[in-house]
């Protein structure tokens, strides 16, 4: 089946985030929304089917799953990253930020140091800080445009209070899909300091030509004997509105620990479409999802070629992964606050703004190019513009 990922569908009246959100986060609701990280394609067809069908069966008590849920789950895992992730260690969650939360709670104590690496996806920080244990910054370098690991720094920066290292891979907004040897050279260090490593691979299906994704879990049994990873189809294949993601564990211990922590608050269960999308997509959206591939490719050359020809003032970072291109917008020397007054009230543009990343982000934007061609068109025309007209902002 062939998709056509040029049709534009509005989304606005189906509760999307990205659009009711606009006035509280940006101030108005008359610009144009590609901050949220979601994309505006429909989703694949069998996921479509298999939630209609679903629903027309019309009872929707209590749901439980099958014992084949995970081990399509796992089967995918093999199959696209050749990671075979323990099927009886895999855990359900309504989405990796909840994961994440549950796992600083359960595995690290209040006033603990957690490393993140900046620019990193904000609710990071919140996890930790609303938890009561502390953020250690470890920035990725910026080595003529490639962003880099700094090891020298991670070293200098862990102590006997450093617990855990959260790692964004692919990572998300400066679209990196780290190498093996880049991972292990981390894996080392953290293994070394008894650091533990907790792995958000949220957007490890969505890796662009010439690159590969490497999961944690692949990495030689002494890096990852006690590593927890979260993935999720909910990037894969948009449904991050059905709220399922998955915890996996290397070791039966930390699995038994984390349960333990779910069910304090009786959390254990899917909702019943999240349980037919969630099989659906990882048993037959894979031709749907080589397609978007080529499409999300076909985008980020729009982009590049766009913006390098028609507003030379932003440099791109060619994403190797992830659907959000990181703009570097210091030429246009603005600061933070100007910068994103500039796009929301000048541009008309709502992109997120490269602080809210921390301090590294600023004078950077990231843009969502996970929508038809003609809407990226949009957007970036409405930036062409405005930057041509930059008198009196
Ligand atoms: C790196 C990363 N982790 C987690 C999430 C959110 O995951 P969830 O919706 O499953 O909580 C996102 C969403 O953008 C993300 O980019």
């Amino acid at each position: 089946m062939k998709y056509n990922f040029d049709e534009i569908i509005d989304r606005s009246k189906y509760n999307s985030l990205k659009w009711l959100e606009l006035d509280s986060k940006f101030g108005r609701d008359d610009i144009l929304p590609m901050w949220v990280a979601d994309m505006d394609f429909k989703s694949p067809q069998p996921i479509i089917d298999a939630i209609c069908n679903r629903a027309l069966h019309g009872v929707f008590g209590y749901t439980t799953r099958t014992e084949s849920y995970f081990k399509t789950i796992a089967e995918w895992m093999e199959r696209r990253h050749n990671w075979n992730p323990p099927e009886e260690l895999l855990v359900h969650s309504p989405g990796v930020v909840f994961s994440l939360s549950t796992i600083v709670q359960e595995f690290t104590e209040p006033g603990d140091k957690i490393i993140v690496q900046p620019p990193v996806y904000y609710p990071f920080y919140s996890i930790i800080e609303n938890n009561d244990r502390k953020v250690v910054l470890n920035p990725l370098k910026n080595l003529n445009g490639k962003y880099v690991m700094d090891y020298d720094d991670l070293e200098r920066k862990i102590d006997e209070n450093v617990k855990m290292l959260i790692l964004c891979s692919p990572h998300n907004p400066i679209g990196r899909v780290w190498s093996r040897e880049e991972l292990v050279k981390l894996g080392e260090i953290c293994r070394e300091n008894n650091v533990r490593i907790v792995s958000d691979e949220i957007h490890c299906d969505l890796v662009l030509k010439g690159y590969k994704h490497t999961p944690f879990g692949t990495l030689p049994n002494n890096l990852s004997d006690n590593l927890i990873t979260c993935f999720a189809p909910s990037k894969t294949f948009n449904i991050a509105g059905l709220q399922a993601s998955v915890v996996s564990f290397s070791n039966e211990g930390d699995y038994v620990r984390y349960n333990e922590a779910l069910d304090k608050h009786h959390f254990k269960n899917n909702n019943c479409f999240s349980i037919a999308a969630v099989e659906a997509g990882y048993k037959y959206g894979e031709e749907w999802l080589e397609q978007l591939l080529d499409y999300l490719e076909g985008n980020v050359e729009f982009l590049i070629k766009y913006i390098e020809e028609k507003i030379p003032q932003i440099k791109v970072h060619r994403p190797e992964g992830t659907f959000l291109a990181w703009l570097d917008c210091r030429n246009l020397e603005m600061n933070a606050e100007l910068l994103s007054h500039f796009m929301i009230n000048k541009a008309k543009v709502a992109l997120d703004d490269g602080y809210w990343f921390g301090e590294e982000g600023k004078g950077f934007m990231r843009i969502n190019f996970a929508c038809p061609r003609g809407i990226l068109e949009e957007g970036l025309r409405r930036i062409e513009e405005a930057i041509s007209q930059n008198v009196n902002i």
